[in-house]
């Protein structure tokens, strides 16, 4: 059983004072990231919403940015997902486990956690334990990836940063008060169940790993399971089905010609956005490309 019972000395503040906090941002460095694109998707966001969905959180820099007063963020990634459940209910363990990584980092040490997932006790670990592992490894590992073999083992190499930050007190703090004093659901597992509470009015932004323009440009490593062309077209009908509900639904992708041709629907509209991309190992490559925002036609700036 995991215990995700606040510590006694952790107090929860109360919800009606919250009040937005610049501190609460993306705690790791995840492929994809949204932080380049924000001020582009903050222009396409819907004029109201009653709710808020983020079914592909990775980050979260889109829900850090909004921070909405009510909303339900998932991920298939159960180590990640375990971190905001860690953050919102034992966030000063947390700290005092990532301190302690920070003070042994060395590339023998990094290994040594990093072979961790490959031994049977891996599950009795707590997830406080695991969080920090995971934060302690997407900060110091090579470009700070997250990427898993198909065995779901963590596997990119040492990064040789020199002090890396792991965990940020002010950060980790900010984000747990918010995950606590807004009202956030989180859970784990497939997109598709992830909004099937969402109602009329609700607003629901999805950020898929991306489909591939060409063979050679496939990053598809985030999880054990890929991310291919039927599930683009599962994705696009869990659209149409909210779309028919009444919900305002933003999708980001690729301006792959699968992805064009999907939306090409008249429900919704497509808008070409250049956006810069950090992650690649070849520095010559993170250049500026397009890709694309859709959005089923709702009422945004932009309109
Ligand atoms: C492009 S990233 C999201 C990036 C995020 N917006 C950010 O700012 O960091 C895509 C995410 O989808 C998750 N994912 C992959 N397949 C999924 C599925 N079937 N259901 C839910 N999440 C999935 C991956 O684990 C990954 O975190």
């Amino acid at each position: 059983m995991q215990d995700h019972t606040a510590p006694q000395q952790y107090q929860v503040p109360s919800r009606r004072a919250y009040k937005h906090n610049v501190l609460a941002q993306p705690f790791l460095k995840w492929a994809g990231g949204k932080r380049q694109l924000l001020p582009v998707i903050k222009e396409y966001l819907p004029q109201k919403f009653t709710q808020y969905y983020e079914p592909f959180i990775g980050a979260g820099a889109v829900l850090f940015s909004l921070q909405p007063k009510k909303s339900v963020i998932n991920d298939t990634n159960g180590e990640l997902i375990n971190c905001y459940q860690v953050i919102k209910d034992h966030p000063e363990k947390l700290l005092e486990l990532c301190q302690q990584h920070r003070e042994n980092n060395s590339k023998e040490y990094f290994y040594l956690l990093r072979e961790q997932d490959r031994k049977n006790d891996f599950k009795d670990r707590s997830p406080q334990e695991r969080a920090a592992r995971i934060i302690y490894l997407n900060k110091t590992c090579f470009n700070g990836l997250f990427r898993v073999n198909s065995s779901g083992q963590f596997n990119v190499p040492y990064g040789n940063y020199s002090n890396p930050v792991i965990a940020d007190p002010a950060v980790i703090r900010s984000v747990s008060a918010y995950l606590n004093q807004r009202n956030v659901r989180i859970l784990q597992g497939d997109f598709a169940k992830a909004v099937a509470t969402a109602r009329k009015g609700a607003f629901i932004y999805f950020d898929p790993p991306y489909h591939p323009i060409s063979d050679t440009s496939s990053f598809t490593g985030y999880s054990v399971n890929g991310f291919g062309e039927q599930e683009q077209i599962r994705l696009k009908e869990v659209c149409d089905k909210l779309t028919e509900r009444g919900c305002q639904v933003l999708i980001s992708n690729s301006s792959a010609s699968l992805i064009q041709k999907l939306y090409s629907d008249p429900n919704y509209k497509i808008v070409e956005v250049k956006a810069k991309r950090a992650i690649n190992a070849v520095a010559s490559r993170r250049g500026r490309i397009n890709e694309l925002l859709i959005h089923n036609r709702y009422d945004s700036k932009q309109i």
